[in-house]
């Protein structure tokens, strides 16, 4: 290539790492600072002291709710939990071999299908939407996992939060406190995070003024992958691959010698700590006290320390998301769409913030195949 050539190329920003799309007044993932800010609250502000209702009305309206709105919030949230027959019947006919992500795919696609305002793009619209769907997934999740269990679905009970909601409907009882506390945290740890991937592809669907529907199920779709949300069930396999502490060393050995890659490490935009992580960690520690059972916070822990001595790699969300949700009984297969339900409230704020200013997302590539090729007849192709 000549040198005005060279000079010519465009810069290709592959991943679109480090671009900026869009200007936005949802979260701040501040990856050099290792901040994440939710509506200008610092997220250490945020956990412990508010639940996933509190926060996820945050994000969807900017300011957090006072009494009477998060009472009706909560009213709203509750009157949407139940499923409708419809969509039961739909999740008993789905098989067995399909997983938790693919489900629950289909069965938010389904309800898109069953709401007569389903195609709409109008703002109003998509808020009552948001609530609907926020409200359904932890139904929706649970009951995927009661069927393939082969347990009969359950009904939402009055009174309870999403979280408790959540492992209610999971376990047919009700959770304790430290159960409700440590899953109401990881949902509001996960809430919201930028335009990660996920949440970029619901931007592009929305940028289409196509529907909110679709653009959650196109975030589900994305999620559902490893490099992004599904880390947190491999990162749990992981765990139970090494099984022991005394196995950590070599099990790190073995991975770097294969050039495999540590689930629930490394991030794209964080440069040090993931500012989510030291929560998940305590929260973590503290199930694992509580069920006198320490051996995967112990793995974990030991984990953490080889690969950072190996690699210097820094845990992301994922890490402690997997033995936290371990020590909740929820099965492995289901973490990704545990995920899911924390990040419908983020989502669905960044559905109607897209929609409420939208410019189509329509990025360039540069074209680096053949040029001025000639057309032959298919007869004469070989
Ligand atoms: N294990 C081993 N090496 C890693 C890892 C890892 N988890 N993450 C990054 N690296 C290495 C990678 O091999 C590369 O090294 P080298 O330059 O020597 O080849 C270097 O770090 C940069 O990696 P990269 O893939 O160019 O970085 P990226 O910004 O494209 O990747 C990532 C970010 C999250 C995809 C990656 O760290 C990864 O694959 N992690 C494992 C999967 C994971 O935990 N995903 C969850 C992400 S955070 C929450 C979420 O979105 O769900």
């Amino acid at each position: 290539m000549s040198a005005p050539e060279a000079a010519a190329k465009p810069e290709v920003h592959k991943g679109l790492e480090g671009v900026i799309a869009s200007e936005t007044t949802i979260s701040e993932v501040d990856g050099k600072n290792c901040q994440l800010i939710y509506r200008g609250y610092h997220i250490d502000e945020l956990v412990g002291r508010t639940t996933y209702e509190e926060v996820s009305y945050l994000l969807l309206f900017g300011a957090l709710p006072a009494r009477g709105q998060l009472a009706d919030w909560t009213t709203q949230l509750e009157a949407h939990r139940t499923l409708e027959p419809e969509i039961l019947a739909f999740l008993r006919s789905l098989p067995r071999r399909s997983s938790s992500m693919a489900r629950l795919r289909s069965a938010i696609s389904l309800l898109g299908v069953h709401d007569p305002d389903g195609d709409s793009d109008e703002l109003d619209t998509m808020r009552r939407q948001s609530v609907r769907v926020i409200a359904k997934t932890v139904s929706l999740v649970a009951t995927i996992a009661r069927l393939e269990a082969g347990q009969e679905p359950l009904p939402p009970k009055r009174g309870l939060s999403q979280a408790a909601t959540f492992l209610y409907l999971l376990h047919g009882r009700e959770a304790d406190a430290l159960e409700v506390q440590a899953l109401d945290a990881y949902f509001v740890l996960l809430a919201e995070h930028g335009l990660n991937a996920s949440t970029f592809a619901a931007r592009t669907v929305m940028g289409t003024k196509s529907d909110y529907y679709s653009a959650i199920t196109a975030a589900i779709g994305t999620l559902k992958g490893p490099l992004h949300g599904a880390a947190n069930s491999k990162a749990m396999e992981m765990l139970e691959e090494i099984g022991t502490p005394d196995n950590v060393v070599g099990y790190v050995q073995k991975t770097l010698a294969d050039h495999k890659r540590f689930m629930g490490f490394g991030h794209r935009v964080y440069k040090g700590a993931d500012p989510r992580a030291k929560h998940l960690r305590a929260l973590a520690e503290q199930l694992g006290r509580a069920h006198q059972d320490l051996k995967w916070f112990d793995i974990s822990t030991k984990l953490q320390e080889a690969v950072w001595q190996a690699k210097q790699l820094y845990i992301n969300v994922d890490f402690y998301s997997a033995s936290l949700l371990h020590y909740l009984n929820i099965p492995t297969p289901l973490f990704t769409a545990m995920f899911a339900c924390a990040r419908m409230a983020g989502w669905s704020a960044n559905i109607l913030e897209q929609a409420s200013d939208n410019r189509l997302i329509r990025p360039l590539a540069s074209y680096v195949g053949p040029r001025d090729l000639r057309f032959v007849p298919l007869d004469q192709r070989r």
